[in-house]
């Protein structure tokens, strides 16, 4: 079969499959089973695609077909300029999750070497780009899943970071011991050399706890895409009947781990302003700040511990 005739069918059969932009995803599938570019496509309609070629754009259509995100199956997301990988064992790095780095680079502004750490990493795209500006900071990862962790050390890899970011499975702060790291073997969760937290210890001591955390309600199940219901992973999207049984223990451990006059930077769900700005008690936390996105939404939430010296 010729290249345009696989593209122009293949159109026909997103469309019947109800998939949004069926041209653009039809040209991107056919992209990545042949590894070309677009300008490849319009430049060679004629050229024929091999047997295993059309098994394989075959295969990709049927799963593009089910509403599986395309970048699980080309297995790439672009975040901050950078390119990360992903698996269905990660949330897909979003657009407007950029703000939250945007914010927390500019309360950095002036910290000599900030110490941060990135809470539910997901595929590292937070922790990776802050890296990547700040030359000088020290940067923890942190995840439940062990399965999120190893996609975001292989971020790290690629975007040779890998040195200037550790990684530790925790359920929010608390740091879980690992069997690769059991304190009989290894006493220390660090997965590289330098700083390390101890076994059973928790974070403390940080200029900022940064953190993308899944805040979905199970109640709100029904307004979010049926790609992310259906493909994303449900611990990355959904925390309790409202969305907040993470950002509430968040907000509490945070302000253990923070140092006075750190930084607690969250994205939160378009209706949370009101519900997260008052968990954040005036007694505890100062300068509260809610940054909206490019349609005014509210997406980031941040506050600086009470200095309780000042
Ligand atoms: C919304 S995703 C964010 C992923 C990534 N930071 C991003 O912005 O694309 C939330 C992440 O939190 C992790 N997570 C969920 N519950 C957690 C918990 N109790 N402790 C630590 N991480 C958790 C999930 O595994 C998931 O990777």
């Amino acid at each position: 079969m010729e290249l345009k005739q696989a593209l122009a069918s293949a159109v026909d059969r997103l469309e019947a499959a109800d998939v949004g932009s069926p041209r653009m995803n039809a040209e991107m599938l056919l992209m990545f089973v042949l590894g070309v570019n677009r300008a490849y496509l319009y430049a060679h309609p004629e050229r024929e695609l091999t047997a295993g070629e059309e098994t394989r754009y075959e295969e990709v259509l049927a799963q593009r077909s089910t509403g599986m995100p395309a970048q699980y199956i080309n297995g790439h997301q672009e975040f901050w300029g950078l390119d990360f990988v992903v698996s269905p064992a990660v949330l897909i790095p979003r657009p407007e999750t950029e703000h939250l780095v945007e914010t927390v680079l500019e309360l950095a502004r002036g910290i000599p070497h900030p110490k941060m750490v990135d809470v539910g990493t997901g595929s590292g795209c937070i922790a990776l780009a802050l890296a990547h500006e700040l030359k000088s900071a020290e940067i923890w990862a942190v995840d439940l899943s062990s399965e999120a962790l190893e996609i975001a050390r292989a971020n790290a890899a690629r975007l040779q970071l890998e040195e200037r970011v550790r990684f530790a499975r925790s359920n929010v702060l608390a740091v879980i011991p690992s069997q690769d790291f059991s304190p009989s073997r290894e006493p220390a969760l660090s997965l590289s050399k330098g700083t390390s937290i101890a076994a059973h210890d928790d974070f403390r001591d940080f200029d900022f706890v940064v953190s993308n955390p899944p805040y979905v309600g199970f109640g709100e199940a029904d307004k979010v895409q049926r790609s992310v219901r259906e493909f994303e992973p449900q611990v990355a999207v959904f925390a309790g009947e409202q969305g907040l049984d993470i950002i509430g223990p968040l907000i509490e451990q945070a302000h253990r781990a923070l140092k006075p006059g750190g930084w607690l930077a969250m994205e939160i769900g378009y209706s949370m302003r009101d519900a997260v700005v008052d968990l954040l008690s005036p007694t505890m936390w100062e300068e509260v700040r809610v940054v909206p996105d490019l349609q005014g939404i509210p997406r980031v939430v941040a506050g600086r511990k009470l200095n309780e010296q000042s």
